[in-house]
């Protein structure tokens, strides 16, 4: 066994074991996300779009050969909208059956910008033009190991070398993830984002 984590970006297509490996993760421990919410189809499609978009990245963590965390990038929050428009009806519809009236409320806040009221024009600026964080997770028992940092360093170091940022947003409802953000990976607090029923915490990280 050792210490030390590979990072693999995925590019063409994931194999069954992948996928069933982050749909489990997503189920188990993103609980809050709208992804979290969607049946396995949907999800399939949603990683489909996502790898053959040129502007949303995903990474799996892989310790002693196994799958055992997970991170999405985007080039800009925008696109995380914009890249999955085919999806919007199934998605709704999706949440609808299942009764998840939170998140299509929450869905609705972000479509007609009302979550970001309380920004400054500077700071929706910074986060609209900015790469952002979107989803991660290591799996529970890898947890408070210190791979979480190091996955996402290196992420950040790999997504550098092919794309010129410095600046990356993220954003939380959880203060033990705002720990992990301000305290392992030097993100500092920018505002907040309305979400029901619990707002959202928004960090960002400079690299310059
Ligand atoms: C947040 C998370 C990715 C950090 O990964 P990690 O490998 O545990 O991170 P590290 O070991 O580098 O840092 C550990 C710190 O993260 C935080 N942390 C640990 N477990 C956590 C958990 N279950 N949930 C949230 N934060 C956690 C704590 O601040 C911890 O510090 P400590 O070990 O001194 O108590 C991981 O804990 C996780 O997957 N949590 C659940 C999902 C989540 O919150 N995802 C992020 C939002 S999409």
């Amino acid at each position: 066994m050792s210490n030390d984590i590979k990072i693999k970006e995925i590019t063409t297509t994931l194999n069954s074991n992948e996928f069933v490996f982050l749909c489990q993760i997503i189920k188990k421990e993103n609980t809050d996300s709208i992804l979290a919410s969607l049946s396995e189809s949907l999800i399939k499609q949603y990683f489909q779009i996502l790898i053959n978009s040129k502007n949303i990245y995903l990474y799996i963590c892989k310790k002693d050969n196994k799958d055992v965390g997970y991170v999405i990038f985007s080039r800009k929050p925008s696109f995380l909208i914009d890249e999955f428009k085919q999806l919007k009806y199934s998605i709704v519809m999706n949440l609808i059956i299942n009764f998840k009236v939170k998140a299509i409320l929450n869905i609705l806040l972000s479509l007609f910008k009302l979550d970001l009221i309380f920004l400054s024009k500077t700071k929706k600026n910074f986060i609209d033009s900015n790469f952002n964080l979107n989803l991660l997770a290591i799996e529970r028992k890898f947890q408070s190991q210190g791979i979480g940092k190091r996955f996402i360093n290196k992420v950040i170091e790999n997504l550098r070398e092919k794309d010129d940022f410095n600046l990356i947003t993220v954003e939380t409802n959880n203060e033990r993830t705002a720990d992990f953000y301000e305290k392992k990976l030097d993100f500092y607090y920018v505002g907040k984002k309305i979400r029901l029923f619990k707002n959202l915490k928004i960090f960002k990280k400079d690299l310059k």
